[in-house]
């Protein structure tokens, strides 16, 4: 392992563009849970099928019961030592970017700057009518929360399987991506679309490519480098690594 972590910070410290790919994964360790995988269940429910627009017009109060339990776990949450390095990362590198598909806004409470949110952001509540935006920090917004200005029904304003990403927000992570020398897929299952082409695009215009994600995942065959570890055991000790390097 020790090999593979010299090989990615000796790439990083001459790299002028680096690009990141984060998931669930990277707020594991902050006690947030997955969406697939160990602990990925809610109740008796899969959390990828209550996060469509077919369950919340279906049973919109379910579907707040499942977003006001995840608000209630992210507000307790801290960042933790993976969000933390990702932003020393950023400090050393000329063109960083960090791409998260998480709505729990962790990297910016650790200090992460340039953030592209391709999934949104889980204090942001949108009015299913007059489709206000307002940002509502409360951890519990209770049953059937109402727009201040038309009592609509509002959602939470995060990206459901079945609907688009925002086109300019896409745009720009797919340049950012075929632009960059190293790109990482952090914490992702990589099952996603369209978030899992970022690397094919990086891939295909010649990134190097690490992943890290102590599980493999349909991607990891076209990784430069695997760690097969937590995120939180890995970048702390590159970023460590890189900050020697650059002072030296
Ligand atoms: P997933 O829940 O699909 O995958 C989480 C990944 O993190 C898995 O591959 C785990 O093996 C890995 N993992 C777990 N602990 C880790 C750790 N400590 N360090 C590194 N990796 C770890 O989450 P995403 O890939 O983010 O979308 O899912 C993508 C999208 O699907 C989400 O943004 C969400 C979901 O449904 C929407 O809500 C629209």
């Amino acid at each position: 392992m020790k090999e593979e972590i010299n090989e990615v910070v000796k790439r990083l410290v001459s790299a002028r563009k680096v690009a990141v790919l984060t998931g669930a994964g990277i707020s594991a360790e902050s006690g947030i849970p997955t969406f697939r995988g160990k602990g990925g269940l809610w109740r008796n429910y899969n959390p990828t099928e209550l996060a469509t627009p077919d369950a919340f017009n279906k049973d919109p109060k379910l579907v707040w019961e499942f977003y006001n339990w995840r608000r209630q776990i992210i507000s307790k949450a801290s960042f933790n030592e993976a969000h933390r390095a990702l932003a020393r990362m950023e400090e050393m590198i000329p063109e960083f970017t960090l791409i998260t598909q998480n709505v729990d806004g962790l990297h910016q409470l650790a200090g992460s700057k340039y953030i592209i949110e391709l999934h949104g952001n889980i204090w942001e509540v949108k009015c299913t009518v007059c489709e206000g935006i307002y940002l509502d920090r409360s951890p519990d917004l209770g049953p059937m929360p109402r727009c201040r200005n038309c009592q609509g029904l509002l959602r939470p304003n995060v990206v459901w399987f079945g609907e688009s990403l925002d086109y300019n927000i896409l745009r720009e992570a797919f340049e950012i991506s075929g632009n960059s020398e190293v790109m990482f897929s952090i914490g992702t299952s990589g099952v996603v679309q369209p978030a899992a082409s970022l690397t094919l695009e990086a891939k295909r215009h010649g990134a190097f490519l690490v992943e890290i994600n102590p599980e493999p995942t349909p991607q990891t065959h076209i990784m430069d480098i695997s760690f097969q570890n937590r995120a939180g055991e890995i970048l702390p000790e590159i970023v460590n690594l890189m900050s020697c390097q650059i002072q030296t």
